[in-house]
């Protein structure tokens, strides 16, 4: 179910260089969300921007959360890369921002009590999906591999370490920190140790000319991969149809990223048409 609701700002604080950290406090949403679903945010109280803005929730913290201060609580990482973006990077504590969530469907979560091999793959702000699944398996034994332009890019480092069975590994493409090159690049290298794996489960979420990369390789492989989409969004509601993806199901060609998605088989995609 989707709450329209207020949240109270708790904290927005700048990262580093153009990436922030929102947390607001948000019971309706917190306690419903699941791995990889999002939020409508408006921006600001004026009637410009008129859209909302999609973004993942990253952390949430239920009402039976073991940290009773955080209960209620759900973050967001966001990028400032435009005028929505702008706007929200001047929100501060105790204010009032108008969302709509939890929406979409989210991840997959691998059948229990089976202990597969899981990996995790995030480019630039695409971690701040990943992050909510990895917070609910950090107990099982998982691959993590975050990448991004430069050491600034990567983001959450030490929250993709909290697990005792975690593999991380790291990569910049200007070779800044962590392994030169693209994570891509950096997951396929290791990938050849998982060949003879049957129960592998990849999810994967970042910029969409990194996923088509991935898509192509992973294509012929068995193994059950999810890739968290973006899309721009008019409504985020199902409504609008304006955030369209083309997949190669004949029967089913044109899936809605806010409704079907934003989680989907990444062999599904038709990649060829896909926008970039
Ligand atoms: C399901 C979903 C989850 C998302 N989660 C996050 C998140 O956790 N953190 C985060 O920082 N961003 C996330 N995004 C992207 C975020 O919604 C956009 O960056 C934001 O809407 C930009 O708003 P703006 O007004 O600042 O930019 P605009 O002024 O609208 O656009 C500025 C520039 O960004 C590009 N842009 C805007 N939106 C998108 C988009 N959806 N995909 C690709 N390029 C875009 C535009 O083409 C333009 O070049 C998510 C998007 C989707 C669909
Ligand atoms: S954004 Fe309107 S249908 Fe998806």
């Amino acid at each position: 179910m989707a709450y329209q609701v207020d949240g109270i700002i708790i904290k927005n604080q700048k990262i580093h260089t153009s990436y922030y950290l929102l947390e607001l406090r948000c019971p309706p949403i917190a306690n419903e969300a699941k791995p990889g679903q999002f939020v409508m945010l408006k921006p600001s109280y004026l009637n410009y921007p008129l859209l909302r803005r999609p973004f993942s929730i990253s952390k949430y913290y239920p009402l039976h959360h073991p940290h009773k201060t955080k209960r209620g609580h759900f973050t967001i990482l966001y990028k400032k890369v435009g005028l929505g973006t702008e706007m929200m990077s001047h929100l501060h504590e105790g204010q009032k921002i108008n969302l709509i969530g939890p929406l979409g469907n989210g991840y997959t979560l691998p059948p229990l009590p089976s202990q597969p091999k899981i990996l995790l793959i995030g480019g630039g702000i695409g971690v701040a999906s990943l992050l909510s699944l990895y917070t609910i398996l950090k107990d099982q034994k998982m691959f993590v591999f975050i990448g991004g332009k430069t050491k600034n890019d990567i983001l959450c480092e030490k929250e993709f370490l909290q697990g005792e069975n975690t593999e991380l590994y790291i990569a910049t493409e200007d070779g800044s920190y962590g392994k030169k090159g693209t994570v891509v690049s950096l997951f396929f290298s290791k990938l050849n140790q998982f060949s003879s794996d049957k129960d592998l489960y990849i999810y994967t979420c970042g910029p969409s000319g990194m996923l088509k990369s991935m898509a192509k390789k992973l294509v012929q492989k068995r193994w059950f991969v999810q890739a968290s989409l973006e899309s721009r969004m008019g409504c985020g509601l199902g409504a609008c149809w304006g955030c369209v993806v083309k997949t190669i199901d004949p029967n089913n060609p044109y899936r809605r990223v806010c409704k079907e998605g934003p989680v989907f088989n990444l062999k599904e995609i038709e990649w060829e048409s896909y926008d970039f």
